[in-house]
């Protein structure tokens, strides 16, 4: 079946979903795009050309699209802040909703967003692009074979040169905790899919050189341990001098009992450790190359087809909104555990939040 979507946010990353992925699944009859909504009226323009959408189709208020348009479901592409608005209108209309990630700017919204779809009885998911992009998929599959054996340590580098204002959108230069909540989220969400369970505790410290033109935090390392067993590293930087490992471009390695396996730059190699040696030594980029999965759709577009498989009655997509209050919570906990300069146990801050308790807040 193919389901009428109304489209929030033409502008920004919004105009990607317009011009690049929302168009195939327009082609292929996964979708009709029936309304477009913006408050600038340039983006609105753009983005109705490239949807080839007609004008009395596009809206500079949310309030008044989704009055007047008939769809199954929306999708947002406007700052988290925002998020939790549109998702009380989708729901008002009784539309599900595919929405970028994080849910919302904060762990409290993010958890009164999962409960509100529940209550509702309406389906949510997340576009955790980055995770199903070809690479990363190409890492998990490899890792995820068995031939590698039990995971021991996942670990991320991301370095992007984002120090000028306005080089990462003005609203992240202008939140708290940018790396953590706008960049982290995606990679703490790869590391956990890596690890293959949740993450059990988090420890985090985050800055800002004085460099960086922002007015949260725009470095972070992160320690974490996984209910497995796994142990995560993650390192993050959207002020890294030289931009060497912009997004889509991060370096990834996960260790097992036999094996590494390393992403850097979209290239994957994996090493097998010889168990007639007493040791070995290995190189990065002299490993095996594994070339990269086949496939149409990646990130986004293949979200957007994930999610319509699910209204479809397929199975729930892994990143609807309940599964993904595990990366969000790994953002926060990891947040407040910069501001407690402790180590916070994940699922119990999680659910600290579920139960209305906030213990960590008082
Ligand atoms: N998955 C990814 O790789 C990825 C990449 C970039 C951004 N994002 C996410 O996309 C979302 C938007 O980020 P961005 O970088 O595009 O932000 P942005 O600030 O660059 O653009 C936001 C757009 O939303 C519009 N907008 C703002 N308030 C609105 C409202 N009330 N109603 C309608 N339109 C409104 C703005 O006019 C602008 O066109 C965020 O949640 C962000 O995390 C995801």
């Amino acid at each position: 079946m193919t389901y009428n979507v109304l489209h929030v946010g033409a502008g920004g990353f919004g105009a990607r979903w317009c011009d690049t992925f929302l168009p195939p699944n327009v082609t292929d009859g996964t979708i009709e795009v029936v309304g477009l909504v913006d408050i600038d009226t340039k983006a609105l323009e753009q983005g109705r050309r490239h949807l080839g959408l007609k004008a009395e189709q596009c809206f500079t208020s949310a309030q008044e699209a989704f009055r007047a348009v008939k769809a199954d479901f929306c999708t947002i592409v406007i700052p988290p802040a925002l998020h939790e608005l549109i998702v009380d209108l989708a729901l008002a209309q009784g539309m599900h909703i595919l929405s970028e990630k994080p849910i919302a700017d904060t762990m409290e919204a993010s958890v009164r967003i999962a409960d509100k779809v529940k209550a509702a009885g309406r389906k949510m998911g997340v576009t955790m692009s980055h995770r199903f992009d070809q690479d990363k998929s190409t890492l998990r599959k490899l890792v995820s074979a068995d031939t590698l054996g039990r995971v021991n340590t996942v670990s991320c580098r991301f370095a992007g040169d984002y120090r000028i204002y306005d080089s990462w959108s003005r609203f992240r230069h202008e939140m708290v905790h940018p790396m953590l909540i706008e960049g982290a989220v995606h990679h703490l969400d790869i590391l956990a899919d890596l690890a293959g369970a949740p993450c059990t505790s988090i420890f985090a410290r985050s800055w800002k050189p004085e460099w960086a033109e922002y007015k949260g935090d725009t470095d972070v390392i992160v320690s974490m341990e996984f209910a497995n067993g796994a142990h995560g590293v993650y390192e993050g930087s959207s002020a890294q001098s030289t931009g060497l490992n912009d997004w889509t471009f991060e370096y990834f390695r996960v260790e097992t009992a036999s094996g590494t396996a390393i992403l850097d730059h979209r290239e994957v190699e994996v090493f097998h450790r010889d168990p007639k040696r007493i040791y070995q030594r290995s190189r990065q980029g002299k490993g095996q190359h594994v070339s990269l999965l086949a496939g149409k759709k990646w990130g986004n577009s293949l979200l957007i087809e994930q999610f319509c498989h699910w209204l479809d009655g397929g199975p729930a997509m892994a990143t609807n909104v309940e599964d993904n209050l595990q990366s969000v919570a790994m953002v926060f906990s990891a947040i407040e555990s910069a501001r407690l300069g402790q180590p916070l146990k994940v699922q119990e801050f999680l659910h600290s939040f579920r139960e209305g308790l906030q213990l960590h807040h008082n």
